[in-house]
């Protein structure tokens, strides 16, 4: 089936900078939190892992450290990340990892022949921002069918992302914080950014946890492990969200591990 064109939005160089200090901060963390998953892998000949949204490939890096240093009894790795922005990491690449400057919207074009064993997503599924809510939704779609489409039958599909539940609605946090962050006036800009919206002017879109699983079962993915995130406690900072957000429940970097159904 043909798919729509998407034209997701690209991140800009304040979110750029933001996310590469981040990257490099947790990326071991991250990987931590994987440890069970790589251990599956560890004696698997010929792997190949994609990290979507990968970023400066901190993540990537750590994956290779790993699988070089003892975490891998089998021969042959391959490593792919695909981001839409070039980072200056990738100026002084090895060539161990393969990256990509593309935007997830052409991965089945990106790989025609290729299935892979680990596809990580993290804190990058909120970043498929299209022109209105419904369209991104919709992109969020395409890409996680495109994503299952890589996936081999015995795979894992990785995510860390976060819930944004909605008080009323379940989808009203996603649908306010997508509207306030993809306005563009520039005093409304910098005043999001200053409450930590990083991606003001720009978009995000938070799912809630009955979103991410209603996603996945569309698609045919079974939840193999949720490792639920840090969950933000009531403060004075919640309560302002909730209110002007419609914004019930918060949960950070809450990892899931996807099958196939098949
Ligand atoms: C918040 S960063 C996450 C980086 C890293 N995965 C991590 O966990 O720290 C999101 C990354 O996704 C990338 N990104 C956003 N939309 C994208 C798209 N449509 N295609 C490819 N990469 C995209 C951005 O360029 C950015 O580097």
């Amino acid at each position: 089936m043909k798919q729509d064109a998407l034209s997701i939005k690209q991140i800009n160089n304040f979110q750029k900078q933001q996310y590469e200090d981040y990257e490099r901060n947790s990326a071991n963390s991250l990987l931590k939190k994987y440890t069970s998953i790589l251990e599956k892998f560890k004696n698997k000949n010929n792997l190949k892992i994609l990290d979507v949204g990968g970023a400066s490939g901190y993540f990537a890096q750590a994956l290779l450290d790993y699988f070089d240093n003892g975490g891998g009894g089998g021969w042959g790795i391959n490593i792919f990340v695909v981001d839409y922005v070039m980072y200056d990491t990738w100026k002084t690449n090895n060539g161990k990892i393969t990256f990509i400057e593309s935007s997830v919207e052409k991965l089945r074009e990106l790989f025609t022949h290729e299935t892979f064993d680990i596809i990580f997503a993290n804190r990058v599924f909120h970043h498929f921002v299209g022109k209105t809510w419904k369209d991104t939704i919709k992109g969020i779609y395409q890409i996680t069918g495109s994503i299952t489409g890589l996936l081999k039958n015995d795979g894992c599909f990785c995510i860390t992302d976060y819930f944004y539940d909605g008080y009323f609605f379940d989808t009203s946090a996603s649908r306010i914080i997508y509207a306030f962050t993809s306005c563009k006036i520039p005093i409304l800009v910098s005043i999001f950014r200053k409450i930590e919206a990083k991606s003001a002017g720009v978009g995000v879109c938070f799912l809630s946890k009955k979103m991410w699983l209603r996603l996945f079962e569309s698609h045919g993915l079974i939840v193999d492990n949720l490792y639920e995130g840090y969950k933000c406690k009531k403060s004075l900072r919640m309560i302002i969200y909730g209110i002007f957000l419609l914004l019930k429940n918060l949960q950070e970097d809450n990892v899931m591990i996807l099958k196939k159904s098949v």
